[in-house]
């Protein structure tokens, strides 16, 4: 794996870094008080402007390193991006495009029409540049966005076409599969990128080489939490937006974090720390989105509340506003009850800085299954099954249904 990675992350240097994790160094040397102040962003709109359409100058990866650019130009239509978890902003669609679609007059089995929506800037999280190549329009370049992964769309158009919802996790999509139609892959490398599977991404494979996927995040609710990503690495989100935007993205700029030996820089410019505050101050904003009317049952929801509380002691950890100890502790291995991890795959957090986890926040839970950081639960029924077993809780079927409505209405 490295072979194929050291020509694209100009340095990959694990276990010889000096120096130390800048975002996380600045931040130690700060009050709490001051923590809590988000630096104001530059421009209005400049932070979301970033989340949804900065790619950091990771063309140079996405599309010279990978040549994605050429398969996605030439043969993949709208209905193979769709499949792969792809969405469309129906707000960057001109009327006539919007009804075309609408009529069944846009071929969604062209991929020219992927191209066209490339040109519109459309597609959720995909950055392409379309260029006009002996008369016909051409994709010359493309690079992600982190939109990519954390958001998706309401679907109001149609499957998969909606207005934005940033910070969801985009748990439809396959970022395997989409890495492994790059025609710069040996045929092994896209064997274990397809593995992964949808909602799943490893952003540490490229750098340990094991292949260990775990579930896209959601991006909202973070406000008040000074414990980034699920083992806790990072005091500040623009921490993790570093480490992603570089050692993933393939952005233009340096990460290093001698806790977990690794230090990277790619190109001679830095395209990602002037943008890395507005960045965080726009995440900070993103509320967690209220359970769907009659999502639940609430005289349950509050039996289940009482339950959450005490005889199942869900907030010895999942306490305070955003339902998380992230600010006091974190946990060993031993403690949660998603280990031992599927398939045989080293502990998750054993390949993090802290070695720990952190209590995930559980505002807006109802809208991401499956759970954990692994997904070993499907549904918050299989949750609360987990935890009733592994945790000897006793609880009885009604209590553990409650509980589960209680968790809905977060
Ligand atoms: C290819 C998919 C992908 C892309 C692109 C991506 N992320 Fe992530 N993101 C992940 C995964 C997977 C994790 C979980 C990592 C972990 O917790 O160890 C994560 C974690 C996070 C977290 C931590 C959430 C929490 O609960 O603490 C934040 C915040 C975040 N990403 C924001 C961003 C931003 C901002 C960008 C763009 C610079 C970005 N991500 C790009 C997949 C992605
Ligand atoms: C010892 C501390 C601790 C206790 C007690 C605890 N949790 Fe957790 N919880 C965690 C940690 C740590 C995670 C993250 C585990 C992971 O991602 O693998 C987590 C994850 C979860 C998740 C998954 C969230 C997501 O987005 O994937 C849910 C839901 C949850 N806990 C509910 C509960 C309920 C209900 C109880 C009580 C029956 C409970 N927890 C008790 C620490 C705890």
């Amino acid at each position: 794996m490295k072979s194929f990675w050291v020509p694209i992350l100009c340095a990959v240097v694990v276990g010889a870094c000096g120096g130390s994790a800048p975002d996380d160094a600045v931040q130690a040397s700060m009050s709490l008080a001051q923590q809590h102040k988000v630096p104001a962003p530059p421009g209005k709109g400049h932070g979301k402007h970033i989340f949804r359409h900065e790619t950091f100058g990771n063309e140079t990866f996405w599309s010279d390193q990978l040549r994605l650019h050429e398969v996605v130009g030439t043969t993949v239509d709208p209905r193979t991006a769709l499949s792969v978890g792809l969405k469309v902003d129906v707000s960057a669609l001109p009327h006539e495009v919007r009804r075309g679609i609408a009529q069944g007059t846009v071929s969604f089995t062209s991929p020219d029409t992927t191209v066209a929506l490339l040109k519109l800037d459309a597609v959720v999280g995909l950055k392409g540049r379309v260029e006009s190549v002996g008369g016909r329009d051409r994709l010359t370049r493309l690079g992600v966005t982190c939109a990519l992964c954390h958001s998706t769309v309401d679907n109001s158009f149609a499957p998969g076409i909606g207005k934005r919802l940033d910070g969801w996790p985009n748990r439809d999509l396959n970022p395997g599969a989409i890495i492994a139609l790059s025609p710069a892959l040996s045929e092994a490398t896209k064997a274990i990128y397809r593995s992964w599977g949808k909602g799943r991404y490893d952003p540490r494979f490229n750098l340990d080489g094991i292949s260990a996927p775990v579930l896209i995040p959601p991006a909202y609710g973070l406000q008040g939490l000074h414990s980034i990503t699920y083992t806790g690495d990072g005091h500040r989100i623009a921490y993790w937006n570093r480490y992603v935007a570089v050692t993933q993205m393939g952005g233009h700029g340096s990460f290093t974090d001698p806790r977990i030996g690794v230090t990277v820089t790619n190109g001679t410019d830095d395209l990602v720390s002037g943008k890395l505050p507005a960045l965080e101050h726009y995440q900070l904003r993103l509320r967690p989105p209220a359970p769907p009317m009659g999502s639940f049952d609430a005289a349950a929801a509050e039996r289940g509340r009482v339950i959450f509380n005490t005889k199942g002691s869900c907030v010895s950890c999942h306490s305070g506003p955003a339902f998380t100890d992230a600010n006091l502790r974190l946990h060993a291995p031993t403690e949660v009850v998603s280990e031992p991890e599927p398939n045989g795959a080293p502990s998750f957090a054993s390949r993090s800085a802290t070695k720990m986890y952190r209590t995930t926040p559980l505002r807006g839970v109802w809208q991401h299954p499956p759970y954990f950081h692994n997904g070993t639960a499907a549904t918050l029924e299989q949750v609360v099954q987990t935890y009733n077993t592994r945790k000897a809780l006793g609880l009885s079927a009604q209590e553990m249904a409650d509980l589960v409505q209680y968790l809905k209405s977060l």
